[in-house]
């Protein structure tokens, strides 16, 4: 097979998987083909393209007017503003240039904005990727290198208008209009009795809000924030479930049985949005279990969740019927657990359970999870899981052909539980067989800046101080002709592209 035949073949691969190629020396794609194949991120179809910046600072030099404001406004203003969670505002010249240095730093570094992707491995195309492009990188330092200077305030944009309003949700610019459904969870008081603190509500969906649901309806999105100020300081994460819903399975194939996630949501997730043309059942009647962690304040406060649930338009129904949050474990020995369809864990007993993890004291150590798809799947985001101990997690696949790729690494945070969802087109689709592997990696050292305790042996637990290793996919399956119909859509991308090459 001569290289480029070779090479094309992998490059199809990479697309069928919604992949960036990481090989940037040998690669053929440009910006714009990037563009095209659907793999920029919507920040870098934004951004200026690094090219032509080039051009300008060889004729005019960089300036915060024209060049940088844009990038800060974009990339720095949502947390750098007055009344948010970043310790100093960045929305004007003088505010931007007395940080100069430390901005470089940062932001040279990756600290900042905070990202923890891996930005050298697996697939790019978030949506809101809120990372930095290498071209805007280097604007921002060149410019804090040439002295950062202002340049002609007649180039300013125009400041950034931001809407306070705490009742805004999240998804309400892309969808259009508020939520269809406002759900809120009954209200907890959490003790100031500085324990964290879990409680479980069962509620129908019409005790919460839900009961202007009079019929079947396909979710398209599902928002979530707490539900007032006070909730806001002590609210960790809630899972909430579906645990009983009137009706036939709403899995068309067949076996989603049990208690069906609706949403799983922490500090740092905003909501999830389903792909394109796939989405999850909601029926009036349903049953719902609110699974809720919340950390103690110096008073006793009352506390609740919101989710801000929006439908599809009637007569516009999803074809394809998604699992949502799937979760994947990794331990030190292989039980059968996870949040897979039944079938599968019956079939495959290979999600491996994280119960038995046991870190050593002044120890870096490492587990893995597998689990083989037995049907066709798509995968349009993922949220790592671990505590203080966590360094990374990694989800590779290998095919069934024996090929093998990274899908992600996660650089874990503590701080920032984010639901990185992918954008449409560059979710992988990962055929039946595929063997999913998740990597945890925990540093028990005090190299671990995070550490609480370096002497101590962890092991599982709901506390902060103990671990945990999981990772939850968004999950939607295929039918084997409607999955060959979407890998054919994808190998046409990348026909168009490689032909303009
Ligand atoms: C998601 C919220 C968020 C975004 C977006 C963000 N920051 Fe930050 N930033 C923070 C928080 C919170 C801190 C303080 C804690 C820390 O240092 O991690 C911080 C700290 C910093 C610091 C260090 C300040 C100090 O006194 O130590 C700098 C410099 C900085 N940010 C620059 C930037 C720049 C430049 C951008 C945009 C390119 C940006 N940040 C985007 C949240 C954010």
């Amino acid at each position: 097979m001569s290289r480029i035949t070779s090479f094309h073949m992998s490059f199809q691969r990479l697309l069928r998987v919604g992949m960036v190629p990481a090989l940037a020396g040998v690669c053929l794609l440009s910006l714009d083909a990037a563009l095209l194949s659907g793999q920029a991120t919507r920040s870098e179809r934004q951004a200026p393209n690094p090219a032509h910046v080039t051009v300008l600072q060889a004729e005019q030099g960089l300036t915060f007017a024209r060049d940088v404001a844009p990038i800060v406004q974009a990339k720095c203003e949502t947390c750098h503003r007055d009344g948010s969670v970043a310790p100093m505002s960045l929305q004007t010249y003088e505010q931007v240039a007395a940080f100069a240095p430390l901005i470089r730093d940062r932001v040279s570094r990756g600290v900042m904005p905070p990202w923890p992707v891996d930005k050298t491995v697996g697939v790019q195309a978030f949506r809101d990727n809120e990372s930095l492009s290498d071209g805007q990188i280097k604007t921002i330092v060149d410019w804090i290198d040439a002295g950062a200077p202002l340049g002609d305030p007649a180039d300013l944009p125009e400041r950034l208008v931001w809407n306070d309003d705490s009742n805004r949700w999240p998804y309400e610019d892309d969808i259009g209009r508020p939520p269809d459904l406002v759900l809120t969870a009954p209200m907890y008081t959490v003790e100031a009795n500085g324990r964290d603190q879990w409680p479980q509500h069962y509620t129908s969906l019409e005790e919460v809000g839900g009961g202007s649901l009079t019929k079947e309806r396909w979710i398209q999105a599902i928002g979530s924030r707490p539900a007032d100020t006070d909730s806001r300081y002590v609210f960790h994460h809630a899972n909430v479930s579906i645990t009983d819903m009137p009706g036939n399975s709403p899995d068309p194939m067949g076996d989603e049985t049990g208690s069906i996630k609706l949403i799983d949501t922490a500090v740092g997730t905003v909501g999830m949005i389903f792909p394109k043309n796939t989405g999850r059942v909601l029926r009036p009647g349903s049953q719902l279990r609110w699974n809720m962690h919340f950390h103690p304040y110096t008073r006793d406060m009352d506390a609740a969740l919101q989710l801000g649930v929006w439908f599809y338009p009637e007569g516009e129904e999803p074809d394809h019927y998604s699992m949502g949050d799937v979760s994947l474990a990794a331990g030190q020995g292989t039980f059968t657990r996870g949040t897979f369809p039944a079938s599968e864990r019956v079939r495959h007993a290979q999600v491996s359970n994280e119960a038995d993890i046991l870190l050593p004291p002044n120890s870096v150590s490492s587990m893995r999870g597998y689990h083989v798809l037995d049907r066709p799947a798509m995968v349009s985001g993922l949220r790592g899981h671990m505590h203080l101990r966590g360094k990374y997690q990694i989800v590779e696949v290998v095919y069934p052909d024996g090929s093998w790729e990274v899908i992600n690494k996660l650089n874990w945070d503590h701080a920032w539980h984010k639901l990185f969802l992918y954008e449409d087109g560059a979710e992988p689709l990962l055929p039946k067989g595929t063997t999913l592997i998740l990597t945890s990696v925990f540093d028990n050292t005090v190299n671990n800046k995070h550490n609480p305790d370096p002497d101590q042996w962890v092991s599982l637990g709901d506390r902060s101080i103990d671990e945990m290793s999981h990772i939850r996919l968004e999950m939607t399956y295929f039918s084997d002709e409607d999955f060959a119909k979407m890998v054919d859509e994808r190998a046409v991308k990348g026909q168009l592209v490689s032909e303009q090459q």
